[in-house]
């Protein structure tokens, strides 16, 4: 899959969003190293700060359908005027995921009219994983 597709796969997966309160739908798509891509979007709760984000949505189905590593690139769509990028919470989750298959992720943070494409590693360097627990 290219990364265009993959950017649509995540515009696609934000037309699921539950997101009434923010009404800001954010769709995430991750393409694995075999080819497989596992999509997510946000789903908001009456209690506010339970809610979940597009990205590890994503994370939770694709470990939960067994992936445990092969992480090659992340595409993450909003709403908003500027491109999308993942949250504090969303960069470790993704980067558990990331370390586990040794891989560093391209994140393709999309805008209406731009992507800003960057590695893992540089939205959250010097991260906390798996191996620092070794
Ligand atoms: N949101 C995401 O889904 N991913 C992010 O990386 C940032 C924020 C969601 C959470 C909430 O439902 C809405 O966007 C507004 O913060």
């Amino acid at each position: 899959m290219s990364d265009d597709q993959l950017i649509a796969a995540a515009r696609d997966a934000a037309a699921h969003s539950y997101s009434p309160y923010s009404n800001f739908a954010v769709g995430a798509a991750l393409r694995f190293a075999d080819g497989s891509v596992v999509t997510g979007t946000n789903i908001e709760n009456a209690s506010y700060g339970l809610a979940l984000c597009a990205e590890t949505v994503a994370v939770s189905k694709a470990m939960a359908a067994g992936m445990r590593g092969g992480l090659e690139a992340v595409a993450v769509t909003g709403p908003g005027t500027d491109p999308i990028t993942p949250c504090g919470r969303c960069r470790q989750v993704l980067n558990e995921l990331a370390q586990l298959g040794g891989t560093d992720p391209d994140i393709l943070c999309v805008g209406p009219d731009s992507v800003k494409r960057v590695k893992l590693s540089v939205l959250l360097p010097e991260a906390f994983g798996p191996a620092s627990l070794t």
